[in-house]
């Protein structure tokens, strides 16, 4: 995909087997409207069967990741519009369709459903600086893409329901110290330094175990543990079937670098 596809979009492959979306709808911080979510499907899906792509990197401006669902687009809506036609339902493509890693990387507002998109990627990458919260209880409303769910896996009920009951607001730094950011950085180009870094290495790796690792990492959030171990493991005995694993291994005993065919 290129950019001249998209509006709210700009697309790049910065780095060998990386791409890399930015969200750039800057005069409204990146609001995320159904329009803009609508073309983030289409780019995530495009990334996601390139042949050439094994990790995806999502990222917005300096000043803003995304500053929320579009408020001026959702004042008006009535119950069973939004109902009727699954209002934020296409968000969750993030998490049920694309199979590859994808990295947030966040600078600036990451506020409601920017908070939200961000914590439905692989790894979050901050700045000390940026700027997380669920403010939709200061619009008479709750989060709607899934924060009071992640926010609370993330950080535990006591912080979640604090910030989600306050409105307030928490910085970079503290979701470095809380586990919901992998890690944090300095500034803006040391953010997207280090995450093209971490995409670029795990793009280095078999596609098929990059894709195996990612699914069961996630499973471990819907399962019990002791099914959650059972799929990882029956997952683990799949992998002997691809050509990677008996690559990697044969390249480890010769003290060789592995040659992936992702297959
Ligand atoms: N929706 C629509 N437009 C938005 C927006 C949003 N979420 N956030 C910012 N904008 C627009 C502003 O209206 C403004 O547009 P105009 O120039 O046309 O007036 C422009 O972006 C710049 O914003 P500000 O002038 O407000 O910039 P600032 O630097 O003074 O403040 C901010 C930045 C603190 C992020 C402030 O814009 C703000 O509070 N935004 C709203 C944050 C918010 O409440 N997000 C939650 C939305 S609800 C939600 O997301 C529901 C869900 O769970 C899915």
């Amino acid at each position: 995909p290129s950019s001249q596809e998209y509006q709210f979009l700009q697309i790049s492959e910065p780095r060998p087997g990386v791409g890399q979306i930015t969200l750039n709808r800057p005069k409204a911080l990146n609001a995320l409207s159904t329009p803009l979510i609508t073309e983030l499907n289409t780019a995530l899906k495009a990334f996601d069967k390139s042949s050439s792509i094994s990790a995806i990197l999502l990222t917005g401006s300096e000043r803003a990741f995304a500053a929320g669902a579009d408020i001026k687009e959702m004042a008006p809506l009535t119950f069973s519009e939004a109902y009727t036609t699954s209002f934020i339902e296409s968000w969750s493509t993030l998490t049920t369709t694309i199979k590859k890693p994808i990295i947030a990387a966040v600078s600036g507002h990451a506020l409601g459903g920017g908070c939200e998109l961000a914590l439905m990627c692989d790894i979050l990458y901050c700045t000390e600086t940026a700027n997380f919260g669920q403010p939709e209880i200061k619009l008479g409303t709750i989060p709607g893409a899934g924060g009071s769910q992640r926010l609370t896996r993330a950080i535990g009920k006591a912080r979640a329901m604090e910030l989600i009951l306050t409105g307030k607001n928490f910085s970079g730094k503290e979701a470095g110290e809380w586990g919901v950011a992998a890690r944090t950085f300095k500034d803006w180009d040391a953010l997207i330094e280090g995450s093209l870094k971490t995409a670029e290495t795990i793009a280095g790796y078999s596609k098929v175990s990059v894709m195996a690792a990612k699914e069961v990492v996630n499973k471990s959030q819907d399962l019990p543990l002791r099914d959650g171990v059972e799929y990882e493991r029956r997952v683990f005995h799949s992998l002997f079937g691809s050509e990677d694993q008996k690559i990697g291994m044969k390249a480890f005993a010769e003290k060789k670098k592995a040659e992936w065919t992702h297959k």
